[in-house]
């Protein structure tokens, strides 16, 4: 399979360049595309049995409509995209190959694939699918297969989730108007990592989570259930229900609310 040439759009930036190096520190003749530079698509899809779109979120659709239909029976048609369910939905309408949808859980600062969550969905063809989880097994991933839409649940909760409560709390701290000193004397160590994960989700990429919240269908499910939670909080916090709070701090993920 080592001649298998591979070819990703997006790999001039961000997590495709970053699966650029892996595949080819696996061996495999890598190349890729951006608006800008890199290989043309037409051309890209002519000498690459792997085709992977890695391109934002809100692009993905139109490039995967533009590259779909160049590839042939045999050949394999990926995307990395944070999201599930409409990728893998676009590639099996524009294309005859084979599709696999792809959602590495980690970022371009990880160091190495060993350990990292890796979730794949299957859209058409079983031999591709099976290279690509042997090869990312291989790596040391931890591959998950599951459908797009079980996918796209599950991040709602634990990525949009996350996103959304750091995004609060940020948006909560601008509002108070606290100067950086101010906070820097009044800091735990608690609320320094907070801090960290904050200026990481306001300073980079802001597109990218911007698109994992808005364009996730389940987040709305996600957001009754924050709303519900946190006005419960707020009526056991304000009526001074000390004991009632202690009861859920002592095991948030079992406690069930007893409301009103
Ligand atoms: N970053 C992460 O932590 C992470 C993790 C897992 C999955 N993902 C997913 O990976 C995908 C890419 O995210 P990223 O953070 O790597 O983005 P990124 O750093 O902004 O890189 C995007 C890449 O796509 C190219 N590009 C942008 N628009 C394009 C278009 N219309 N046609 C062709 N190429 C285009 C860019 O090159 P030019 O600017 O030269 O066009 C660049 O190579 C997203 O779907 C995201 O959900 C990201």
């Amino acid at each position: 399979m080592k001649d298998i040439e591979i070819g990703i759009i997006g790999g001039t930036g961000g997590i495709g360049r970053w699966f650029a190096s892996f595949f080819a520190a696996a061996g495999y003749p890598v190349h890729v595309a951006g608006r800008h530079e890199g290989m043309p698509l037409p051309r890209l899809a002519e000498r690459c049995r792997v085709v992977i779109v890695s391109v934002p979120i809100t692009a993905t659709p139109a490039v995967i409509r533009q590259v779909g239909p160049l590839l042939s029976a045999d050949s394999l048609l990926m995307d990395f995209t944070s999201l599930k369910a409409e990728p893998v939905r676009e590639m099996m309408a524009s294309t005859g190959a084979e599709v696999v949808g792809c959602h590495p859980l980690f970022g371009p600062d990880c160091p190495s694939l060993a350990g990292q969550n890796l979730i794949l969905c299957p859209g058409r063809g079983d031999v591709w699918l099976g290279r690509m989880q042997a090869l990312f097994a291989k790596g040391g991933a931890r591959v998950t297969v599951t459908t797009p839409e079980e996918h796209d649940r599950l991040m709602a909760l634990t990525q949009g989730l996350t996103h959304l409560d750091t995004l609060l709390m940020g948006l909560a701290l601008r509002e108070a108007g606290l100067d950086a000193a101010t906070l820097d004397a009044f800091s735990t160590p608690i609320f320094r990592t907070k801090q960290a994960i904050i200026g990481k989700v306001f300073g980079s990429s802001p597109d990218l989570y911007a698109a994992i919240l808005a364009q996730n269908p389940e987040m709305e499910r996600v957001l009754d259930r924050y709303e519900k939670n946190l006005a419960l909080l707020k009526r056991l916090i304000v009526g001074k229900d000390a004991a009632g709070l202690a009861v859920l701090i002592k095991n948030p993920f079992d406690s069930r609310p007893k409301s009103g």
